[in-house]
């Protein structure tokens, strides 16, 4: 198969923002009386801002109105924020920048597929913003991971079929979400956290492009 497209989710993948949410989440929970921990965390990871909301309001057995939720959500994402405003590309995640320049060189087109409002100002504070193509982030899809709209909207924008397209990405939820839009998945992390994808790596840094392709085939 030859590949034209390469699709990258951004939290964990590009830069470790979960760390970010988890404190956030973690103010605004203990703020609600819930217990909130770092096991609670990952199941937040890939999930958008309104569903993490909810899982962490179904640990605490509490229930809301829309409108509190969004009065909540809104509150988290402020603290978020304040975090995201500082970050610098030194935390950038290893490997990232060459893999990216390296692959531009090589002739592919790069799209982010990421289900964040926020990854517009994240790539800018990360000043990696025109390394990629394409922008899907989570003001432009409806449909959470694992459904494929992120990634089918960044193929679409690319201007390439979805099979030319290769996904990577740390969550299950975006592994799945890869294969349900006819996409290979490159795992960031361990096979048995992510089973399913192609190939796993433990980071950009691990693999240039040549050669996942051909272990992907
Ligand atoms: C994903 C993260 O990338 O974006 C989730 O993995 C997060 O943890 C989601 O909830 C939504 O992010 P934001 O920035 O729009 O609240
Ligand atoms: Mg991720």
């Amino acid at each position: 198969m030859s590949y034209k497209g390469l699709i990258f989710d951004l939290d964990g993948v590009i830069v470790d923002t979960a760390k970010y949410h988890y404190l956030a989440w973690k103010d605004l929970a203990n703020e609600l009386g819930i217990d909130f921990n770092e096991k609670d965390n990952e199941r937040l990871k890939g999930v958008s801002r309104t569903r993490s909301f909810e899982i962490i309001l179904e640990i605490g057995g509490r229930t809301m109105s829309d409108e509190e939720k969004e009065f909540y959500c809104a509150k988290k994402n402020d603290v978020y924020v304040g975090y995201i405003n500082k970050l610098t590309k030194d935390e950038i995640l290893p490997g990232v920048v060459e893999f990216l320049t390296h692959a531009r060189e090589q002739g592919y087109k790069l799209a982010l597929g990421s289900a964040s409002k926020n990854a517009p100002l994240i790539l800018d504070k990360l000043e990696i913003t025109p390394l990629f193509d394409v922008l899907i982030d989570g003001t432009k899809v409806s449909k959470p991971k694992p459904d494929p709209e992120v990634f089918t909207r960044g193929a679409d924008e690319m201007g390439f079929s979805y099979d030319e397209c290769i996904v990577f990405e740390d969550a299950l939820a975006g592994i799945e979400a890869a294969h349900n839009g006819g996409m290979k998945a490159v795992g960031i992390g361990l096979p048995e956290n992510l089973p399913g994808a192609e190939i796993h790596i433990p980071g950009l840094f691990a693999m240039p492009i040549e050669e996942i392709v051909a272990k992907i085939g």
